[in-house]
């Protein structure tokens, strides 16, 4: 028998769904920028060779990447501290914060059962520890953003901001590594969401998932 199951609140879907296309904007203003004072390489390779901004037509645009970043931030940090808001006022967050001590160990059962290299998942509610990690490290890394794109942007008036992260250099270091991270958690969350399936998928969208019988319902 097939009945339908509320996996998602409203508020998660839409601060998910609007955090979306803000994080894609955050991201490529912030390539824009990057273009103007490109400094940084991972051994032989720079971010980014010649045919990259060429490709996507990246080249001369600072000041209208700094107009776009420097507005949607103020969106991109209002949506997520509505998020954590919700959360923390919904109770989501006691699914979303790792509460065991064994997180990191049930982690790594997780993705050696991904990789098809172990049979059986650990015990898990909403969420397994993976989605736990990943899920409370990605508001941390926004918070990171948020705190040294201010030590960057105000670095006279917010000194003790820009000292915190050892520096000018650095804080801007950070602000370009977190970009990274960003893209790299995207790529992973999107192939986890495909293997997860359509029910999944859908159920971001309208909160609803089937569920079959006595089935446990699957996390993505
Ligand atoms: C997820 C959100 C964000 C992403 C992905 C992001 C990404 C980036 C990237 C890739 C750069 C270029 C870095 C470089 O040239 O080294 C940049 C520059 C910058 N970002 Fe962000 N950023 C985000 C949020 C913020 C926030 C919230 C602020 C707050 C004020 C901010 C302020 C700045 C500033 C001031 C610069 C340097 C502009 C300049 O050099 O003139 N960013 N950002």
């Amino acid at each position: 028998m097939q009945t339908l199951k509320l996996k998602h609140l409203i508020g998660t879907r839409w601060f998910h769904w609007i955090n979306f296309p803000l994080l894609f904007i955050m991201i490529w203003s912030g390539l824009l920028i990057y273009w103007a004072f490109p400094t940084y390489s991972l051994g032989p390779l720079h971010f980014f060779p010649d045919w990259f901004y060429n490709a996507f037509h990246m080249k001369q645009r600072l000041a209208e990447a700094m107009a776009l970043h420097f507005f949607f931030m103020w969106l991109f940090v209002i949506n997520g501290i509505l998020y954590v808001a919700y959360t923390i006022i919904s109770g989501e967050w006691r699914l979303l914060v790792p509460q065991s001590t064994s997180v990191f160990r049930d982690a790594w059962y997780v993705v050696l059962h991904d990789l098809r290299l172990r049979k059986d998942l650990p015990s898990q509610e909403k969420y397994n520890a993976a989605q736990q990690i990943a899920y409370t490290a990605i508001i941390i890394m926004g918070a990171g953003s948020l705190l040294t794109g201010l030590a960057i942007y105000k670095p006279a008036q917010l000194n003790w901001l820009a000292a915190l992260f050892g520096g000018y250099q650095m804080a801007r270091w950070f602000h370009f590594v977190l970009t990274v991270l960003y893209v790299l958690f995207f790529a992973l969350h999107v192939w986890q969401v495909i293997l997860a399936g359509w029910n999944n998928f859908r159920s971001m969208v309208s909160g609803w998932e089937v569920v079959h019988g006595n089935e446990r319902t699957p996390a993505s």
